[in-house]
């Protein structure tokens, strides 16, 4: 099986009980100096500074934002000065995802050393972001609340509650925004709803493994989720009440163990193992899969994967499916309106797609890229996966091409224009 390296490793680290059904199974072991660490170690131990933020949302949710401003050895006082860069994470990740790679190509640590302020977002759902002002989400009654959001809702409340309060702090007008994923989902959701807003705070928008339509898929567990929605909403929310899927104790947890053992959440279960792994994993490090698997998965609503299962099943980039009433009642329309990313005007996006991504299929990637027409600025197809993204061996896509699109489009408010070297 092409995913089975990762995927044996990852088994390796559950629960003897969940792994005595996978007897064939055995622990892989690596010179991993990062297992077990956490962000805040992580980067400290490279020589980093670290401070943890938070911010809320115009729907109330409260969301953790991480800064690396530069050395552990460099005087940090606001405002620095520096180019402000956010990267924002995908599916079942969070802001760990940009420091576990390697420290020498990791993307948080190569943009500090090129002289960028870099903060690291986490959307809501994530382990990080598990809280909200009114709503507590171990409460029962306000639990199904809590869960009710999609991506949409990370493009609409999340990232411009973060951009407002980094610009703030930073007494930037603009920053640079990458990610990866639904990272990237959420930010054509925005700019396509929102866009003077967008355009108005963010000077460029680089998209790793870009996600918007994704009718060609080839992800085992979104195809069977587009499958099978009514019966897999039913089995995790009635049945599990698992509306936290996959979260940070996922492959630790009793209930898994329970929900893996049926027919459906059987399929899920090994699918979701799939996922996480790439297609092929010869192009990522996989010296370091412990220390990734600290990190991940972390956790994300399950309405995520029903809004994505829904894009896959229709073909469109669209507005989540609340079935015809209430899709009339929020939309004007029976059918969720797509999102008008052919409307965006005027906004430099650099597009970084995987050759090997089983998500984001070339073929999808090519239909972004020709909906957003002269917006894009930047088109590269690398051999990378899905996940290769975060930790490939290779990866000049981000320390070459990467940094000379953020260092061409970023921009300083404390000197005339471009980015000034040091
Ligand atoms: C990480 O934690 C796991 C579980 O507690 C433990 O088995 C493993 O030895 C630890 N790894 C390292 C490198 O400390
Ligand atoms: C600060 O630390 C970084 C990384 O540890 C190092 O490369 C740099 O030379 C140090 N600068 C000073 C002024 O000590
Ligand atoms: C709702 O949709 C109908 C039919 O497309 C249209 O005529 C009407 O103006 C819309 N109403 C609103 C409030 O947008
Ligand atoms: C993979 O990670 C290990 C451990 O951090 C590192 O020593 C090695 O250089 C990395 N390999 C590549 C090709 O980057």
């Amino acid at each position: 099986m092409k995913f089975l390296t990762l995927t044996i490793a990852l088994l390796g680290y559950v629960s003897a009980n969940f792994l005595s059904s996978y007897p064939h199974f055995f622990i892989k072991s690596s010179a991993d100096d990062d297992a077990n660490k956490s962000l805040k170690e992580i980067v400290k131990e490279n020589g980093f500074a670290i401070e943890q933020h938070t911010v809320t949302t115009a729907d109330g949710y409260i969301l953790t934002l991480f800064r690396v401003p530069g050395f552990l050895n460099e005087t940090i006082q606001d405002p620095i000065k520096k180019p402000v860069v956010l990267l924002q994470h995908g599916l079942e990740a969070d802001a760990d995802c940009w420091v576990i790679n390697s420290p020498d190509v990791t993307h948080t640590f190569v943009l500090a050393r090129q002289g960028f302020d870099v903060w690291m977002g986490n959307n809501r759902g994530n382990k990080y972001s598990l809280a909200h002002k009114t709503l507590d989400p171990n409460d029962p009654v306000d639990k199904p609340k809590f869960w009710q959001f999609s991506f949409e809702q990370m493009g609409i409340y999340d990232l411009p509650a973060e951009i407002d309060y980094i610009l703030e702090v930073t007494g930037q007008e603009k920053l640079s925004y990458v990610g990866h994923s639904e990272g990237t989902t959420q930010m054509f959701i925005g700019a396509s709803l929102n866009q003077e807003y967008f355009k108005s705070k963010v000077n460029v928008f680089l998209a790793l493994a870009p996600i918007t339509r994704i009718g060609h898929v080839r992800t085992t567990l979104l195809k069977l989720l587009a499958d099978n929605v009514d019966a897999v909403q039913h089995l995790i929310i009635d049945d599990f009440g698992m509306y936290d899927m996959f979260g940070p104790d996922w492959l630790r947890d009793q209930v898994t163990a329970a929900f893996c053992d049926t027919k459906l959440g059987s399929l899920i279960c090994d699918a979701f193992l799939e996922m996480i792994g790439d297609m092929d994993v010869s192009v990522d490090n996989l010296s370091r899969v412990k220390t990734y698997l600290t990190h991940v998965p972390s956790g994300s609503g399950y309405r995520d994967f029903v809004h994505y299962a829904q894009i896959i099943n229709t073909d469109r980039f669209q507005r989540y499916d609340f079935g015809a009433d209430i899709n009339l009642d929020k939309y004007n329309s029976t059918i969720p309106p797509l999102y008008p990313i052919d409307q965006i005007k005027d906004f430099p996006i650099a597009l970084f797609g995987g050759t090997l991504d089983e998500l984001g299929s070339v073929t999808d990637v090519d239909w972004t890229n020709q909906q957003l027409g002269n917006n894009v600025v930047f088109y590269g197809q690398y051999e990378l996966g899905h996940m290769s993204f975060l930790i490939a061996k290779d990866m000049t896509f981000f320390t070459v091409d990467a940094v000379n699109v953020i260092k061409k489009y970023s921009t300083n408010s404390f000197v005339q224009q471009g980015f000034l070297q040091e």
